[in-house]
């Protein structure tokens, strides 16, 4: 075992602990973030009233589930098998509800059909996956080769609209073709993934998180700063989806390209990630407000430890390293292993502008956990 392994083996027991409850006491929810008890709230309660893409519609309602799915593939344990299945029929009703699904089918279908499907074999799992994703490439643009992120947005044209998050839904596609033999699938996500390499990743690595195109023509019209600061500036998150999002692309695919344009997003991310490895929400955000983002924090660390696994000596040695260091300053001090909190990674912000901040989300808890798990020498991949 490295320094890397001991050390994510040590924190693993906390996480299991606490998840042993955390799991138990809201396996009827499907939940997003915590309240100010410290409880999870339920994208699922349809007592409430919630717009076409919340509810069961939001996007990160597959990530409960998929630290289930985690935690299963490791202990064994009945429990979270049983509260996966629970998330996961419960997910199942957003087909009925259709009109606010949009791209994110794939975060919300990898880490609960496909895996239940990938783990257990799971017959009905399969056909929920395979909707999503016939779903999802239902949504490409053939002209300009682009997956349409968004749906319409009052006062926006979001046709064109195409985001850096959707690195991680084409996954969804791999595994469909995978599991088929059909590679349409296949085919627009790698055509998705090109127009992002060209169209998204500026000169020095950074990576825009809005790309917006015209729908008729295809041609580039402009960038959007989204969930950053501003246009041109860099969402750490988005930095991280596009090191880990094309790194998977990579391995599902051996396209040289998508190595070299993960190595250049980490190569970026690296040079703005000082001593401290505090991650905040945006690497050109202004001194004031600044915000600090852990979920951020934790993709990119699963960014790298990915990486790590596909390029040469040093430099997985280095992208380990910065994985390490930022996921041991996270479980320093920003994780909560106690009864207090359903959640244990605090201190994430949902975006730059809005007052998301400070907050806990629980695909941060979901991708500190998945990190710790590739840390820890798993051999388990949920993209
Ligand atoms: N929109 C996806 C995210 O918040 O990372």
């Amino acid at each position: 075992m490295d320094k890397y392994e001991e050390w994510a083996v040590s924190i693993l027991p906390m996480v299991k602990e606490k998840m042993k409850w955390v799991s138990i006491k809201n396996k009827d929810k499907i939940p997003y973030t915590t309240d100010k008890n410290g409880g999870y709230d339920d994208r699922a309660d349809e007592s409430l009233k919630w717009s076409d893409d919340d509810g069961i519609n939001w996007w990160t309602n597959g990530f409960f589930g998929g630290i289930m799915w985690l935690l299963y593939s490791d202990t064994a344990g009945n429990t979270f098998l049983e509260i996966a299945r629970i998330q996961e029929k419960k997910l199942g009703r957003c087909f009925e509800k259709f009109y606010g699904l949009h791209h994110d089918v794939g975060f919300m279908f990898v880490p609960t059909a496909v895996a239940d499907y990938r783990i257990t074999g799971n017959e009905e799992s399969r056909k929920t996956a395979l909707l999503a994703a016939s779903l999802l490439a239902g949504r490409f643009n053939p002209e300009g080769n682009f997956i349409r992120a968004w749906n319409d947005i009052k006062g926006s044209d979001t046709r064109g609209w195409a985001i850096i998050d959707c690195m991680f839904n084409i996954s969804l596609l791999y595994w469909a073709s995978d599991e088929t033999g059909d590679p349409r699938f296949k085919n627009i996500a790698m055509r998705h993934a090109d127009t992002v390499a060209d169209a998204f990743i500026r000169e020095d690595g950074s990576v825009c998180h809005i790309v917006e195109f015209d729908p008729e023509s295809g041609r580039v019209i402009k960038s959007h700063g989204g969930q950053g600061y501003k246009e041109g500036s860099s969402w750490t998150r988005g930095q991280g989806w596009a090191l880990y999002g094309f790194t998977n692309s990579y391995r599902h695919t051996g396209k040289k390209e998508y190595l070299d344009a993960a190595i250049k997003v980490a190569e970026y991310c690296l040079s703005n990630i000082d001593e401290s490895a505090v991650i905040p929400i945006d690497f050109r955000q202004p001194d004031e407000p600044a915000y600090e983002d852990s979920c951020g924090a934790c993709v990119i660390a699963g960014g790298f430890l990915e990486l790590s696994e596909y390029v040469d000596g040093d430099l997985a040695d280095k992208y380990k390293d910065c994985a390490y260091r930022i996921l041991k300053r996270i479980a320093e001090e920003r994780a909560d292993f106690t009864q207090k909190c359903d959640a244990i990674v605090k201190g994430c912000s949902a975006a730059y502008h809005g007052d998301g901040h400070d907050m806990t989300m629980v695909y941060g808890d979901y991708f500190f956990i998945e990190a710790l798990y590739k840390m820890s020498g798993s051999s388990f991949k949920m993209w």
